[in-house]
């Protein structure tokens, strides 16, 4: 894990947060590469949803009427259990500490497990992880807002809005990836346990009844979004949630978790939520939230299928897994690590690199001229230093699955090489072929 962090922020994936005052726990900003390769899981998960015929896109504001989140449960279930430290005065979430170090300098490296036999902390108390705010300028009670906790209540409380206005019929579903924020009391492993993050959640509203059959379906459906961008199928499970786990909306639940160094971790959830939301957003808001069926003139309210990713968490197992040391030939016949990013193509935030062999001979200006020509279709990434085989390190280490490069053969007879990043074979291909063979292999 530690290589991946230091890999992530040399090569402008992850910093920390307000760095330079000493970083802002629990939140992380994306650099250069980083933005790209977020953007390309969010992207695939978006084409994945609202390219169906049967699933619609929102964009909910993150601030809410506070009743969604007293009809939603949070204000009075969205709590963790806290200890605090009666010595050291850290805080620590009751039920984690067999993995939590106590605060105290003195005792490095002791889990607060055993403070907590000696008697330190003091009796556990409910936290409740929104975060509060005020709207306008007076903060008083009455003015008190929540940053959302999950995108999931923008979508049920337009649950009417969307079906009417896009004329869906059951069953469809509604998609939105936004920014969620928890007050965690611990954070931890890097972007897995975060205070501010993104989710991606798509609730599928289903008549009643069918239900077990949609869950089934989503299950698989998730599960292969997964594979389908590269996943390693041994480092992906099923973790179904024990009836006296489920979460207070939950009839049935699955997690997605995927093998981290530090082990198993959730990177989605799969729920039944039932009628439970709709319902609770009937009762509290006074209108309707059912659904009529013209064909059997039925109304009723739907039940809900819920999948929900965490985007940080998806954008860290998507590089935990991609992330290899491999041998790898050098140019005097011996071998050397090389560190790798097998990034499926339609995640790697640079599609191709272009290099000209040496920086004489007319050969940067031809290579100029092919990454010009790639720009307007594709994040290409021109670079001119160094060894040449130092700069296909550089690109392995950042997943760019293809590098161009002008030697020259090309002077003559205006072919180039290109370097396939997972097998290092290289073929010559005619200049004016690059952007077909591009799209033929990254699509
Ligand atoms: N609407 C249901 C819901 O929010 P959840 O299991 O609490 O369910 C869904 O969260 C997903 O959001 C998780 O699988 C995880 O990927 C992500 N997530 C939750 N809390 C997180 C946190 N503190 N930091 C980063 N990601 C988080």
């Amino acid at each position: 894990m530690d290589k991946i962090v230091s890999l992530a922020k040399r090569r402008g994936f992850v910093y920390q947060s307000s760095e330079i005052y000493g970083g802002l726990n629990g939140c992380w900003d994306y650099g250069p590469l980083g933005v790209e390769l977020l953007r390309n899981v969010k992207e695939q998960w978006w084409r994945s949803m609202t390219f169906r015929e049967d699933v619609e896109g929102i964009d909910a504001a993150i601030l809410m009427h506070p009743r969604v989140w007293e009809a939603s449960g949070h204000v009075a279930n969205f709590t963790d259990p806290m200890v605090d430290c009666k010595e050291c005065k850290a805080r620590f979430r009751a039920d984690q500490l067999e993995d939590a170090l106590c605060g105290s300098p003195a005792y490095k490296g002791r889990k607060a497990v055993k403070c907590q036999a000696e008697g330190k902390f003091t009796e556990a108390r409910q936290f409740n992880l929104m975060f509060k705010t005020f709207i306008g300028p007076v903060d008083d009670a009455g003015a008190v807002v929540y940053l959302r906790p999950e995108t999931a209540q923008g979508i049920f409380v337009n649950f009417l809005n969307v079906q009417s206005a896009s004329r869906q019929k059951l069953p469809f579903g509604i998609a939105q990836i936004g920014k969620a924020f928890r007050n965690e009391i611990n954070t931890k492993n890097f972007l897995f346990r975060t205070r501010e993050f993104e989710q991606m959640e798509m609730q599928f509203f289903v008549k009643p009844g069918t239900d077990v059959q949609w869950f089934e379906y989503w299950r698989g459906e998730r599960m292969r979004w997964f594979a389908d961008l590269g996943m390693r199928a041994e480092r992906l499970q099923f973790h179904q949630h024990e009836p006296d786990k489920l979460a207070h909306y939950a009839k049935e639940a699955f997690d997605i978790e995927y093998q981290f160094p530090f082990g198993w971790g959730e990177i989605e959830g799969i729920h039944n939520r039932t009628d439970f939301d709709l319902s609770q957003h009937q009762t509290f808001s006074g209108k309707s939230m059912q659904y009529f069926d013209d064909g059997t003139k039925e109304r009723f309210l739907p039940y809900i299928i819920e999948t929900s990713a965490g985007a940080s968490r998806s954008f860290m197992a998507f590089l935990v897994d991609g992330y290899r040391e491999e041998d790898a030939p050098t140019a005097d016949g011996g071998t050397e690590t090389r560190v790798v990013l097998r990034l499926h193509p339609k995640l790697a935030p640079v599609k191709a690199a272009v290099f000209p062999l040496v920086n004489r001979d007319g050969m940067p200006e031809l290579a100029r001229t092919i990454e010009q020509g790639l720009r307007p279709h594709y994040r290409v990434f021109y670079d001119d230093s160094g060894a040449v085989g130092r700069r296909y390190r550089r690109q392995d280490e950042v997943g760019t699955p293809y590098c161009i490069t002008v030697d020259s053969q090309t002077l003559q007879d205006h072919t180039v090489t290109v370097r396939d990043r997972d097998s290092m074979q290289q073929e010559r291909i005619a200049s004016d072929a690059i952007l077909r063979y591009l799209r033929d292999h990254l699509g």
